[in-house]
């Protein structure tokens, strides 16, 4: 179900509920309502009858006439005297102690009221004239017992139909279930109309990025329109979730075209050669000496290449075999391997011998060392020093490679570690440089949780900080 009915549903559902209880409480307080008047209604026309037949017979004490209660003219024609106000839309029926009717209001006909208990109120169903006819009708039935001097000498019933009552309570009733309907059905259109305006939004997002298929995935959302509300968030972290994948997608993109123009030249050198060779290198051994010697340095060149390329493909998958390693001995002996030959190299040590150990893979921590020591020789030459120091905090090892070589220009400083980058590629290039290397160092350091950063002066050297964490 789409979210956009779910949600009017829900909505027009809350409401009916509301509306069924309401509704309910207003029936049920009017029934009860009705009910009550009803009874108050009966008691007092019982006690207007008890009235009349105690003053009658107050008439007759004072005149010294007996008073027979059970003489049907007697209270008949008071009845009837009393006019219609005594039994309008009631019936009256007065009953002796043998529950004998003597006396009924003349609407009754020739029908009586059934003969109940003394005090009792409750609802029947009567077969009563109304209006020249004789219907089966509702009635509130009450019967009190009639006291003459505390004594009780008959008993009065009344009954008050209820068709009335009935009336008003079904038409309430019909008109509180057209409330109900209109409800739901307004709550329905408005249920609608509020959910379509709230997700409206997010069909626009959604056929944006529906028309966006196939084309540039660098296209952002417009999101100008959209309120600053969870809808515009959600718009806002996909555009950013759109920018880090073109982001990605333009370093990839620039990586295999950095790659492909690195592979080609020693490939075009490599055939350039070997078709000179091939068509006069038998008559001349000089040149192919000097060919195949360039052939193998421009393969090996190549080899370096994938290798180095290899590294960095894997380096985010890489299954780092970290162990447990004293670093500080690590590079030491690496230094000392390079030593022989490189007379230039140095490794100052600290004179509180301690064990550092670093949680790290040592084949890459060693290539890491190796490349920062080679571009450091590299950049002296022949006529100055590379030196290797470290220092310790509170939670790391921080190793310097500090060289006075040629140093590197400032513009230059934050781009060396990307792939490819070479400050000056032809000189560097003929040095055999791929400018893998610092990222191939920063991908590794970064994979062991630390940092590596640059200073230089142009002319006066360069310095490279390692920050490792140790356990
Ligand atoms: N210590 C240094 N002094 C001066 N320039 C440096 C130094 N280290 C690196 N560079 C410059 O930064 C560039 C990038 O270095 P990087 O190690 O990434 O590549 P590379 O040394 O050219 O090639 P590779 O290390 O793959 O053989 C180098 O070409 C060099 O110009
Ligand atoms: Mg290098």
């Amino acid at each position: 179900m789409k979210i956009r009915t779910s949600l009017t549903l829900w909505f027009a559902a809350t409401v009916g509920l509301m509306s069924i209880i309401s509704n309910l409480i207003v029936v049920f307080s009017i029934k009860e309502y009705l009910y009550n008047q009803k009874v108050e209604e009966a008691k007092d026309k019982a006690n207007d009858v008890q009235q009349v037949i105690i003053t009658l017979q107050k008439d007759h004490l004072e005149q010294e006439i007996p008073f027979e209660i059970q003489d049907p003219d007697l209270l008949s024609y008071t009845l009837s005297e009393q006019g219609t106000a005594l039994y309008e839309g009631a019936y009256v029926q007065v009953t002796d102690l043998n529950s004998k009717v003597f006396s009924k209001s003349p609407n009754l006909k020739n029908k009586n009221l059934p003969i109940l208990k003394p005090s009792t109120i409750g609802q029947l169903t009567l077969l009563l004239p109304v209006k020249n006819k004789v219907n089966n009708i509702r009635v509130l039935y009450y019967s009190s017992p009639l006291y003459i001097n505390k004594e009780v000498i008959a008993t009065v019933q009344v009954g008050l139909p209820l068709i009335k009552s009935e009336r008003i309570f079904n038409q309430i009733l019909l008109f509180e279930l057209i409330k109900l309907f209109l409800s739901i059905v307004i709550s329905l259109i408005i249920g609608r109309f509020l959910s379509t305006r709230a997700l409206s939004p997010m069909v626009k997002i959604a056929d944006e990025v529906h028309s966006m298929a196939g084309q540039n995935l660098l296209k952002l959302l417009d999101t100008s329109n959209l309120n600053k509300d969870e809808i515009g968030q959600l718009a806002g972290t996909f555009n950013e979730l759109l920018s880090r994948i073109s982001k990605v997608f333009d370093v990839q993109q620039r990586f295999i075209s950095d790659a492909s123009h690195e592979l080609r030249s020693p490939l075009t050198s490599i055939r350039g050669h070997a078709q000179l060779l091939l068509k006069r290198g038998k008559d001349n051994p000089e040149m192919l000496k000097e060919g195949m010697e360039i052939i193998i340095r421009e393969s090996e060149r190549l080899e370096r290449l994938v290798n180095d390329m290899l590294i960095l493909a894997r380096s985010g998958q890489r299954s780092a075999k970290n162990s447990d390693l004293d670093i500080i001995k690590s590079v030491k002996q690496l230094v000392s391997e390079l030593q022989p030959l490189h007379d230039n190299l140095k490794f100052i040590d600290r004179e509180e011998q301690k064990v550092i150990l670093i949680n790290g893979d040592q084949d890459s921590l060693r290539r890491v060392f190796i490349n920062l020591i080679d571009n450091a020789l590299r950049a002296v030459g022949n006529n100055g020093e590379v030196i290797v120091k470290y220092d310790i905090d509170e939670e790391n090892i921080i190793f310097y490679i500090i060289d006075d070589g040629i140093g590197i220009k400032e513009e230059h400083l934050e781009n060396v570690f990307e792939r490819f980058y070479r400050v000056d590629s032809a000189r560097d290039r003929d040095k055999g440089g791929t400018g893998l290397g610092l990222s191939i160092v920063k991908e590794i350091i970064n994979s062991h949780k630390g940092q590596v950063s640059v200073t230089s002066t142009l002319g006066e050297g360069t310095t490279f900080m390692i920050t490792l964490p140790f356990i």
